[in-house]
């Protein structure tokens, strides 16, 4: 399997040989964040959540990229949820999301970055690659869930094969992931619930089946609790990492996913760049048109990060704000995308952006560390899904997007697969 470079922002020569007819989109929230950047950058406000919070929002590329990259100053605010909710009871177990301190944190990486390799893009296709094929190949001529059935599945599959976790009921597995990521990384304040409890319970004990076997069977150099089990004494620690992993991959990918599609199938300029990049063979191309979809309707808003000390963001410009201690702030790197100060032509869909333009992400301190397989992933996910002529939406209410109860995160959305692919 041929290793893409998709985070280079270098242009595929196959994108500049060609020059398709510009496609245009303006995702509708992004006239009003247009507005806010303007007269408002930094809008503030307080919630009653159920306490009184103060809540703070940087709207600006330039805002964004200071808020994250001060981790002194703004930290995740889910730490101590993270920790706790990794072995179900305080003081818990770290995991890298959640460590502020740069040096903590980056020594956390290194060992982390020692079992999950940039080298694993290769397995992580192969995998990918197989499942959706035969996915797709099954229902030609008919309709297929493809969140259900393809976005979600694949990822349980990489548990499974790469990461070395076996899931035995994947409805309940994927319901209380999506219940702990949407907790974690939702509105702030995080605050523990006896339901969130629960989900977190069925996570932990998949995990905990999975080190007992791995520990019965020893060290192995194929998946990445293998080798954890040659590096890693302490169960908890194990426990900590593939959690963490876990909880960032599968709800994660469900929903940048599930976005990409349904953007695929808004805007069919989108749709028809795609299935022409996939049909040519060129992964690069292909990987930079999804994630470009992407950057119109991102996985949220942004992350948010809790000001632990006075602080004036933007102090050199007249929008400066003083952020006060104990503020809930929202790095917007939804708008952050769509600011014409810094990003060129943001409305126009240009695959191969220079890196600067995309934040979907993340930025700074806490980077994803699983983009490179998440884009592997999704390349191979979507590769023989878009080369199916006539691609569209079922009819009905299942060819829309719905989504998990109270939460963001896709579930279901049919798409009709005519027959013949190209
Ligand atoms: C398209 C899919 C994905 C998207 C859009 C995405 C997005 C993000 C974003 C925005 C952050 C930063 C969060 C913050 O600053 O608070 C992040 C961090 C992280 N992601 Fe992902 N992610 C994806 C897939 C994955 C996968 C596949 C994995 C692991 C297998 C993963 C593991 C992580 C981890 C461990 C972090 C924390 C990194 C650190 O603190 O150094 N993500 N991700």
């Amino acid at each position: 399997m041929p290793h893409v470079d998709f985070e280079s922002g270098e242009r595929s020569p196959s994108l500049s040989s060609r020059r398709p007819a510009p496609v245009r989109y303006v995702p509708p929230l992004q006239y009003l964040l247009g507005v806010l950047r303007y007269v408002w950058p930094i809008p503030h406000w307080v919630l009653p959540t159920p306490r009184l919070h103060r809540f703070a929002a940087v709207l600006l590329r330039e805002d964004v990229e200071e808020v994250l990259s001060r981790p002194d100053i703004f930290t995740v605010p889910f730490a101590g949820e993270m920790r706790r909710l990794a072995d179900g009871s305080w003081p818990g177990t770290p995991f890298i999301l959640g460590m502020d301190d740069v040096r903590e944190h980056d020594e956390q990486l290194v060992r982390l970055m020692n079992v999950f390799r940039l080298d694993d893009v290769g397995i992580v296709s192969e995998i990918a690659q197989r499942h959706a094929s035969l996915t797709v190949d099954a229902v030609k001529g008919g309709e297929l869930d493809a969140i259900e059935k393809l976005i979600t599945d694949v990822p349980l599959d990489i548990c499974v094969e790469y990461l070395g976790v076996p899931i035995k009921d994947r409805r309940s597995f994927t319901e209380a992931l999506v219940g702990l990521s949407g907790h974690l990384f939702g509105l702030p304040p995080i605050e523990q619930k006896p339901d969130v409890d629960a989900k977190a319970d069925i996570v932990r004990q998949v995990v905990d089946d999975a080190i007992h076997a791995a520990r019965r069977a020893g060290p192995s150099e194929s998946t990445v609790m293998g080798r954890l089990m040659g590096v890693e004494r302490r169960d908890s620690e194990v426990r900590a990492f593939l959690l963490g992993l876990i909880v960032g991959f599968v709800p994660t990918t469900t929903i940048a996913g599930g976005h990409i599609l349904e953007m695929m199938l808004r805007a069919g300029g989108m749709l028809r760049m795609t299935r022409a990049a996939a049909l040519e063979g060129d992964e690069a191309l292909l990987g930079q048109c999804l994630f470009e979809a992407l950057r119109y309707m991102p996985i949220n808003c942004g992350p948010f990060r809790l000001c632990e000390k006075d602080y004036v963001v933007a102090a050199n410009y007249w929008r400066r704000k003083r952020i006060r201690e104990g503020t809930f702030v929202l790095a917007c790197t939804m708008s952050a995308m769509f600011d014409c100060s810094r990003v060129q032509q943001p409305f126009v869909f240009t695959p191969g952006r220079p890196s600067v333009d995309r934040l979907q992400f993340g930025l700074g301190l806490h980077w994803c560390v699983g983009a490179f397989i998440a884009q592997a992933q999704l390349v191979q996910t979507f590769k023989p899904l878009v080369i199916q002529h006539g691609l569209g939406r079922a009819r009905g209410s299942a060819g829309h997007l719905r989504r998990w109860p109270k939460s963001i995160f896709p579930q279901h959305l049919v798409v009709r697969i005519p027959g013949k692919s190209s």
